[in-house]
């Protein structure tokens, strides 16, 4: 990497520990944001924070950073203008690239680490001497040597370490994956928590017990540390045979040719952009489905007993 300069272009959830990672493996890190609490927070962090185009300017490597719907705009109004010729651009997702909302000269050379990771667990990880596992791309090469400079940015992430990996992924696949998971499961999650909560009370149960039993009393977040530490069906053993029983003769019944018709349905709609025009005209539109669908949500009479049970609970 010898002197060259790494912008970090916004220092949120992952801007910020990449920064930190980068700079601690001894790269020459510099910080272009806004005027905002972010960019106090990386002054205070000892990073020189210049606005987005003067760090563009100044940098041969950029991390674009900041939220995937603005990046956009200010990739068009900020970094287009003031790259430098020949300078190197990473993505943490695939989405942008991939739909061609940003179309970087051919001279530029273009990453993507998608970390598989919160912000601040890329951090704490790297301080703890571990590794994070992400999904790596090389999208435009125009010098060749792409592939080298990525595998040289992941390890100074401190990707390689115990733990992590970089899975060699593309722009397209790390969009399906992530996109398909917040349309799918994700989703399903929340609404199939509501319906639950809808019938179990009908029946007579306390708004309490269904929330504490649903996702309060933090099991739900263990059984997703046993599925990363165990894996899906083997974290089952630190179930009860009852729970295990229940679970693989039920579990099945909810996932029916419907289901799977709907999830392909999904997937399609992501690859070939539907989604992503639908969310750019909810953008263009004022977040007015958006916000509808928040107001939705917070008039469940769930909303007002979680509030209940957190106040008892002091969060
Ligand atoms: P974030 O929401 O934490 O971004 C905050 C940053 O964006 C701040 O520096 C803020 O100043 C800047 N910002 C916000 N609005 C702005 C505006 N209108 N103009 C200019 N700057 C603005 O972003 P996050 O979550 O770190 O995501 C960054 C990238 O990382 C995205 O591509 C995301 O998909 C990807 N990613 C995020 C993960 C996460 O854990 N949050 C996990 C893996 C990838």
């Amino acid at each position: 990497m010898g002197n060259k300069i790494i912008g970090i272009i916004g220092y949120g959830n992952q801007g910020k520990s990449q920064a930190l990672n980068l700079r601690d493996s001894g790269l020459n890190v510099i910080v272009g944001n806004v005027n905002d609490n972010y960019a106090k927070d990386a002054e205070k962090d000892g990073f020189k924070v210049y606005d987005i185009p003067e760090a563009v300017k100044k940098s041969d490597i950029i991390f674009l950073l900041i939220p995937d719907e603005i990046q956009k705009n200010i990739y068009k109004n900020h970094i287009e203008p003031n790259i430098k010729i020949g300078a190197t651009l990473v993505f943490a997702s695939g989405y942008n690239y991939f739909y061609g909302f940003i179309r970087p000269r051919s001279d530029i050379t273009v990453l993507m680490i998608a970390p598989r990771m919160i912000g601040w667990g890329v951090r704490d990880v790297y301080v703890n001497d571990q590794g994070f596992p992400s999904l790596v791309a090389v999208g435009q090469d125009p010098n060749n040597n792409g592939y080298s400079i990525l595998m040289t940015l992941c390890d100074r992430l401190g990707m390689f370490r115990k733990g992590g990996c970089a899975v060699l992924s593309s722009f397209k696949e790390e969009t399906l994956v992530d996109l398909l998971s917040e349309h799918s499961w994700v989703g399903v999650m929340l609404y199939s928590f509501r319906a639950y909560y809808d019938v179990a009370t009908e029946l007579g149960a306390s708004p309490a017990s269904v929330i504490l039993e649903l996702y309060a009393s933090g099991e739900l977040a263990e059984i997703a540390k046993s599925m990363r530490d165990m894996g899906l069906f083997n974290q089952l053993k630190t179930h009860s045979r009852t729970s295990q029983y229940g679970q693989l003769t039920r579990g099945p019944l909810y996932i029916t040719d419907e289901f799977k018709k709907t999830l392909k349905n999904e997937a399609i709609n992501i690859l070939n952009g539907t989604f992503a025009r639908e969310w750019n005209d909810e953008e263009n539109n004022g977040y007015i489905v958006y916000n509808r669908l928040h107001e939705m949500a917070k008039e469940h009479p769930m909303e007002t007993e979680e509030r209940k049970l957190y106040k008892i609970l002091g969060r």
